[in-house]
């Protein structure tokens, strides 16, 4: 599960530079690709990390934290992280909404909105990735692990999973071309 969870990381990312790369595209056209690419990624963000993502790590968390109470200090706000995250996206969500309402001063605010969310959850990744990831790899019991798999939640990633839906069918019809036509890092 922390491979995938790492493979997820290393996709949000991927999902984050494409964001700021379209909406940096702009220049102010909001009837562009460049637009409906970053309204996908935009949606992606809402969904899969906020839905799947997080709530599997919460159970490691809490899991970890039962086992091992003394590591707390490692594993810090991370739980609190992910409400901010949430609220983070959906207000991510509501600037992009104003913007398509053609609402020309609000696409500032968009690339704010997007760059401060951006920001949080790199730097939110990368702590999980140094200080609590190692620990949990370290610490959990494979009794541990199949009460957290019976409970997390398993919906499959709706982009870069290995069969993703069928075309046109998942809402994310250019971001399963763009990462499946173009092998990028
Ligand atoms: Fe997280
Ligand atoms: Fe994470």
């Amino acid at each position: 599960m922390i491979r995938d969870l790492r493979t997820d990381h290393h996709n949000i990312l991927r999902v984050l530079r494409l964001m700021k790369r379209s909406l940096s595209n702009l220049n102010g056209k909001l009837d562009s690709k460049e637009f409906e690419r970053a309204r996908e990624c935009i949606k992606y963000l809402c969904e899969y990390p906020d839905n799947v993502h997080h709530p599997r790590e919460d159970l490691m968390f809490e899991m970890l934290l039962n086992r091992e109470p003394k590591v707390e200090v490692q594993v810090g706000n991370l739980h609190q992280e992910h409400i901010d995250l949430f609220i983070h996206s959906r207000q991510l969500h509501d600037a992009l909404e104003s913007a398509e309402a053609g609402k020309l001063e609000t696409i500032d605010a968009l690339h704010q909105q997007a760059h401060g969310y951006s920001d949080m959850q790199i730097s939110h990744m990368r702590h999980e990735e140094l200080a609590v990831f190692p620990l949990i790899e370290q610490k959990l019991t494979l009794n541990d692990w199949k009460a957290i798999i019976a409970q997390a939640p398993s919906d499959k990633d709706p982009v870069f999973s290995e069969k993703p839906l069928k075309k046109g069918s998942s809402g994310y019809l250019l971001l399963t071309k763009y990462f499946h036509s173009e092998r990028i890092s």
